[in-house]
């Protein structure tokens, strides 16, 4: 991944519980270990992300919460302090924050499950985003196992939104929750396993969307 410009990415979606804040904490865990100086601006009020870095202690990445209406300016100022891979969680809404979140990224990823109630949740978002004219993928999250035809479909439905869909899904794996609820990760609990090869694959698919971006 190219190190000489500070990176963006956005993590939105109105639904809660699609792996918002689980895509945020590995994805910029990922950022760090690979040497990036890595930040997550957690922009909800519930804060988990801030949660999970209070049970992970001293460890990076650097968490730190903002309001939607700060936004610009907490991303500025981790920037001159060094800060070269923001990650920015969003609360369950397509609302300001969402909108705020998407106006500062470079990129922006939408977890959803391959779920009918999910991916019509994803009609506001794709609104905000085509207004935006900003890339956004959708990660297909917490897919079941042997899922092949649950995922055909949803990524027919993103298509009808105009959404692109991200190449690379998470499965429903026991190792996120599991290391999320401990301050880790899921390559941190289980390095061998299939939730740490699948944020491999989407660190690396990041990695040329970023360079081409
Ligand atoms: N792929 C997955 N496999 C298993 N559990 C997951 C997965 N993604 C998320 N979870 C769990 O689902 C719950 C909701 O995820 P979270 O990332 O907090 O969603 P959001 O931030 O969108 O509300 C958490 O307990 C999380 O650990
Ligand atoms: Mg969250």
């Amino acid at each position: 991944m190219p190190t000489s410009s500070p990176h963006v990415i956005a993590i939105v979606s109105q639904k809660g519980g699609s792996g918002k804040t689980t895509l945020a904490v590995h994805l910029a865990s990922r950022a760090a270990q690979a040497g990036r100086e890595s930040c997550i601006v957690d922009t909800d009020p519930q804060a988990t992300a801030a949660a999970w870095s209070d049970w992970r202690g001293d460890y990076l990445p650097v968490v730190v919460t903002s309001p939607p209406a700060r936004l610009g300016r907490t991303i500025e100022s981790a920037k001159k302090n060094g800060v070269d891979f923001v990650v920015v969680d969003t609360p369950p809404h397509a609302d300001a924050a969402a909108r705020e979140a998407i106006k500062a990224a470079d990129i922006v990823l939408i977890p959803s499950k391959p779920r009918a109630f999910d991916l019509h949740a994803l009609a506001p978002i794709a609104d905000l985003i085509s207004f935006a004219k900003k890339p956004a993928y959708v990660v297909l999250n917490s897919v079941p196992a042997g899922a092949t035809v649950l995922s055909e479909e949803a990524r027919k439905s993103a298509k009808k939104m105009g959404l692109k869909m991200c190449s690379v899904s998470l499965g429903d794996r026991a190792a996120f929750h599991r290391s999320s609820a401990k301050g880790e990760t899921a390559a941190e609990i289980d390095p061998e396993g299939k939730a740490a090869k699948e944020i491999e694959k989407l660190w690396k698919w990041l990695g040329k969307k970023l360079a081409r971006s």
